[in-house]
């Protein structure tokens, strides 16, 4: 197991990418606290493993956030690793897209961050092996149409990653992936921005280099990666994976 006895909160850990990150993160042995809205998944998923409580909640409330890093204390006496994937969209360009929806997708994209963090960098400096890893999007690099707060949100997200980075090295590493098209509720949720989703999805397939969506497994191996001792020289980066999409 190469995170024995690790203690680690997942955010978005009900759906996509969080959930695998959540499976995977537990065969290598990370207590987890599971971070999500929607009660039934985050039960279903407390119940499939073995060492993870779920503490439901909105992470755009500061409050919540300290919660799950007070459970992982109360609970595991540690906390060692963040992993940040809540998301959400915001569809529609600048003109269409409401006051509230550029807010929300603000709070829930790059405030939470800001918040899980600002509660957990007390307990994580003191940890052997404390590590952030936040889940941003080659939108921190590309644009979309109909994304704007998506795309500025990712992109505050890789700033204030290598802004952690700086300030809290050596005892912390905080890193970012940057996932393209991955087979998610989200990525449909996404093709919404386009006339014909269908083909916006498979127009997104053919256009990376590999010729394939990702899964959420391909994201959660790079997780694991990125907070086991495998990057141990690794800090303050982002990392790109969207089967070579961004090239083209
Ligand atoms: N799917 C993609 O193609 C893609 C590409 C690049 C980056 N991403 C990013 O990956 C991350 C995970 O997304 P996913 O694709 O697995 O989609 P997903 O919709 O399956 O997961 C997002 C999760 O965030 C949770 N969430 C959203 N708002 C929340 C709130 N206010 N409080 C608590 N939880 C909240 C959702 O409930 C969901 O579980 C997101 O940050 C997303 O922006 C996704």
């Amino acid at each position: 197991m190469k995170l024995k006895d690790k203690v680690g909160i997942i955010t978005g850990a009900t759906s996509g990418m969080g959930e695998a990150i959540a499976k995977t993160f537990a065969k290598e042995g990370v207590q987890l606290i599971l971070s999500g809205r929607n009660v039934e998944r985050g039960q279903s998923l407390e119940k499939q493993l073995s060492n993870a409580v779920f503490v439901p909640g909105d992470i755009t409330d500061p409050t919540y956030n300290k919660q799950l890093v007070d459970t992982a204390i109360n609970i595991y006496g540690k906390l060692d690793i963040l992993s940040l994937n809540a998301g959400v969209l915001g569809l529609g360009n600048v003109e269409e897209l409401p006051i509230e929806a550029w807010h929300s997708t603000l709070n829930t994209n790059l405030s939470s961050i800001f918040y899980t963090s600002k509660h957990a960098l007390p307990h994580l400096q003191k940890s052997e092996h404390g590590n952030i890893l936040i889940n941003a999007s080659i939108a921190a690099f590309k644009s979309f149409p109909n994304h704007p707060a998506y795309c500025a949100s990712k992109a505050g997200a890789v700033a204030l990653m290598k802004q952690m980075a700086v300030e809290y090295a050596p005892k912390v590493r905080v890193n970012a992936m940057c996932p393209g098209p991955v087979d998610t509720p989200l990525l449909w949720e996404s093709a919404k921005a386009f006339e014909n989703p269908e083909k916006a999805v498979a127009n997104a397939e053919k256009a990376t280099l590999l010729k394939r969506l990702g899964t959420p497994m391909d994201i959660a191996k790079l997780a694991l990666f990125l907070v086991s001792e495998d990057s141990s020289w690794i800090t303050g980066t982002t990392i790109t994976i969207d089967g070579g999409i961004i090239n083209t």
